[in-house]
């Protein structure tokens, strides 16, 4: 069939030649969807095997009404990024980490989950197959979407009887419309993303309806994104929406420890050993409001939001300025893990897997 032969041709190791991109306008990429060729899906029945999984076509997904992930949330998301380098090959960041996550995640919602192993070949496999969305180097990056689900029909309050694991992919450019310029954050003191024993720590999809609405109320009034507080004290930093946040005071950079309510974040842990390395004093702990508005600079990281700076930040009526540009640390810091991930900077640290 034409899907298998694109799929063959698409798949075929070396097979990279500049007129195999897509048809994308690559100078106006910004965070939205715009399907890749090929999704990748492999189910699973209650006895937690999963079996052989295949690329099929981009298109919509058959479910039941009673699907657990539709009723009762039962669902994970995960996020990383395929990078293509001038002479044409493409990388991967340590996949391995996302892969382990999802297994956290999945022991908490009671989901089988695919093995290590599994997760990282089926996402070489979607993104080798989908290789011609990846954007020219420096236009942008290959979003990689590993979706874990009860997609099995139940009722009654329960683990869903089957389960599904899928990938699609979209070429991407800057995830705030704001492209790199410094964000100004909010921060929220009426809705928390989450609490101590709740869903926080996981990517469950049930952690991301919630923060609409105070998103969207920030947006309104000018501001990039909102950062949440602890749910106990409304006191110490928690995260931002969609990505972490750290704050630099002179040479100590510093970061909300991940305590049960904070994602995780691979570009959070790897800036962290990247820092540590250039000879910054990082430190993952409880961060008072109070520092954060005495501090020279703060920064966001997430898979989709990079390395991001942040200009302003405003609580209640107070609003504060930082350090960006050039001169400071998360340049410095994010200079490096792009040039990591690009195979600019040779990867000492086992990283990038090259497909
Ligand atoms: C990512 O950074 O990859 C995420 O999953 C965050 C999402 C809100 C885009």
């Amino acid at each position: 069939s034409q899907a298998a032969s694109a799929l063959q041709q698409a798949t075929k190791p070396n097979s990279y030649r500049e007129d195999e991109y897509a048809k994308v306008d690559w100078d106006n990429l910004g965070f939205g969807i715009t399907p890749a060729d090929f999704v990748y899906t492999m189910k699973c029945s209650i006895d937690g095997k999963f079996e052989q999984g295949e690329l099929a076509p981009y298109g919509n997904v058959e479910l039941s009404p009673s699907a657990a992930v539709l009723n009762y949330g039962q669902g994970l998301y995960e996020g990383t990024k395929a990078y293509r380098t001038d002479d044409g090959r493409l990388l991967l960041f340590r996949l391995d980490r996302n892969a382990s996550r999802m297994k956290m995640g999945a022991d908490r919602l009671c989901m089988p989950c695919p093995s290590i192993y599994q997760f990282v070949d089926a996402v070489k496999q979607t993104a080798l197959a989908n290789k011609r969305w990846t954007p020219p180097p420096g236009k942008g990056t290959l979003y990689i979407r590993p979706l874990l689900m009860g997609s099995g029909p139940i009722l009654g309050l329960a683990p869903a009887p089957e389960y599904t694991f899928l990938i699609y992919a979209s070429p991407v450019g800057n995830y705030f419309k704001e492209g790199l310029k410094p964000l100004s954050i909010y921060v929220e003191d009426e809705f928390h993303r989450a609490t101590r024993g709740g869903a926080g720590g996981i990517k469950s999809i049930t952690n991301y309806a919630p923060v609409l609405k105070a998103m969207a109320r920030a947006k309104s009034r000018g501001f990039s994104d909102v950062l949440y507080l602890d749910s106990a004290n409304k006191k110490n930093l928690e995260e931002v929406s969609s990505c972490n946040i750290f704050l630099v005071k002179g040479n100590v950079i510093s970061t909300p420890a991940t305590n049960g309510t904070i994602l995780p974040g691979v570009t959070r842990r790897s800036i962290v050993e990247i820092a540590r390395d250039h000879g910054y004093q990082v430190e993952e702990r409880a961060i008072p409001l109070d520092e954060l508005m005495d501090a020279d600079e703060v920064f966001c990281t997430g898979t989709a939001v990079g390395v991001a700076p942040v200009g302003t930040i405003t609580y209640q009526d107070r609003r504060v300025e930082y350090r960006v540009g050039e001169e400071s640390v998360s340049r410095e810091l994010y200079s490096i893990l792009e040039g990591m991930k690009t195979g600019v900077i040779e990867d000492k640290k086992g990283w990038i897997t090259e497909i």
